[in-house]
């Protein structure tokens, strides 16, 4: 192994690429900061339990994926697979539900990790943009996270993205299709594992991806031929927002998602150009969660976009994002007496709020011009020992090429007029 080598499953965000990273997790954001979301911020690890009875005792993330350590105190902890339990454990603790403004709407951004086996677009660290609503059941709400989802992509000017939505029922008429489809699949020739798998969670044997169960599969009970009235009414009523809003989907009747604290309303993002890792996005409603970690009855709904996999589907869509340089003054001294005088120029510049940076090192002249225009920057300052005896520096306009001597005293102000 390299001494310079990230660990298996994980790679480092570095420029110029890691500006897109940050420009997609705008992205996302700024969304759900116009719509009245608050920024929450959680601890990478929690109590092994949280996720345990959150996420699900049964689910691959809890059995296999975690990352669990006991620390040296005893206590058992891992670190964060994803941000739903989190999210609404630190809602609960701070008593955000009893502010007495319902929905608390929260969104977060921040590292994951789960110990899957590394492969294009799936990693052992990852990014999410997520968003939790919680305490409040409305149908309204849930096509407000899905239309917040749908307008990140667009903004980002992705298009070959679909919208997958399912319903998976309550905690009425899911036990009633859990049974029967139970019995379905005992009858079926499965292996030993999947077989626990029906007894655990039924249901995920539906997401079962090996074509020979899949063919076992057609004639299973389906769950839409189970659904009580309540979540009926409730899953046409989001469709119709959805359409009113001009959000296309599709129904999917096998979406059931890796988590089980899912009720009702579950839906995914995928995106054609990625091949097996196609989800860059789900969520659902999880109106039991709380009560599951020890809260009270708070039903909420929410999302978590892929940072990392809405980065590959940019490069698969061929689309750039129009990330402006950030430098915009690139300063060039000739000299001792002209780096001690620039550098006090671009400090000014910079806290005037204009985007400076500098030749560092003492280069020569034509080596610092290649990094002013590496840099971006739309204008170059130059100053040798003659301009300073004349109180003046070079200004270059990098587009246009033109340069004129502007006295040392006014380069600020021509500058920031210049740059508008
Ligand atoms: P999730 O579907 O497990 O949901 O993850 C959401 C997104 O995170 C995925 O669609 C994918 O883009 C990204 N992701 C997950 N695992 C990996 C990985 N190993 N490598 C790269 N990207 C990955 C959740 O995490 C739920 N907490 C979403 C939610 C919020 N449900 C309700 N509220």
């Amino acid at each position: 192994m390299s001494t310079f080598q990230a660990p298996k499953g994980t790679y480092d965000l570095t420029p110029p690429r890691s500006a897109t990273f940050l420009a997609v997790r705008e992205a996302i954001a700024a969304p759900l900061r116009d719509s009245g979301y608050g920024y929450i911020e959680t601890p990478g690890f929690e109590n092994v339990e949280l996720f345990a009875r959150g996420v699900g005792e049964s689910t691959d993330i809890v059995t296999k994926e975690m990352y669990t350590l006991t620390t040296k105190g005893g206590d058992q902890l891992a670190l964060r697979p994803e941000g739903t339990a989190s999210v609404l454990r630190a809602a609960l603790e701070a008593n955000l539900h009893k502010a007495g403004n319902l929905p608390v709407k929260l969104w977060y951004s921040g590292s994951y990790y789960r110990y899957e086996r590394p492969q294009a677009g799936r990693y052992r660290h990852f990014s999410q943009v997520g968003a939790e609503a919680i305490g409040t059941e409305d149908p309204v709400l849930d096509a407000e996270l899905i239309i917040l989802a749908d307008q990140a992509y667009r903004s980002l000017g992705l298009r070959q993205f679909r919208i997958l939505l399912n319903s998976l029922g309550d905690k009425e008429c899911r036990p009633v299709y859990r049974e029967a489809l139970q019995t379905f699949l005992r009858d079926l020739d499965l292996d030993e594992e999947t077989r626990r798998r029906i007894e655990i969670n039924p249901l995920r044997v539906l997401d079962d991806k090996r074509a020979d169960v899949q063919k076992q599969l057609t004639d299973a009970p389906k769950l839409r031929d189970y659904l009580c009235d309540a979540c009926k009414a409730y899953h046409e009523e989001v469709r119709a927002l959805l359409t009113a809003a001009g959000v296309v989907f599709e129904d999917d009747e096998k979406l059931v998602r890796g988590l089980d604290y899912y009720t009702r309303t579950t839906f995914e993002f995928v995106h054609d150009g990625l091949g097996a890792q196609s989800a860059v996005g789900g969520g659902g409603r999880y109106d039991g969660l709380s009560e599951m970690i020890g809260g009270p009855e708070l039903p909420s709904v929410g999302w978590a976009l892929g940072v990392d996999r809405t980065v590959l589907a940019l490069e698969a869509e061929g689309i750039e994002l129009d990330l402006p340089y950030t430098t915009s003054v690139y300063a060039v001294p000739l000299g001792e007496e002209a780096r001690r005088v620039l550098f006090g120029v671009v400090t000014g510049l910079r806290r005037a709020g204009i985007a400076a940076d500098f030749a560092f090192g003492g280069r020569g002249l034509k080596g610092a011009m290649k990094s002013a225009n590496r840099s971006g920057a739309r204008y170059t300052l130059v100053a040798g020992e003659r301009d300073l005896a004349e109180g003046v520096v070079q200004l270059k306009d990098m587009e246009s090429g033109e340069q004129n001597a502007v006295p040392l005293t006014e380069v600020a102000a021509e500058l920031a007029k210049r740059l508008g």
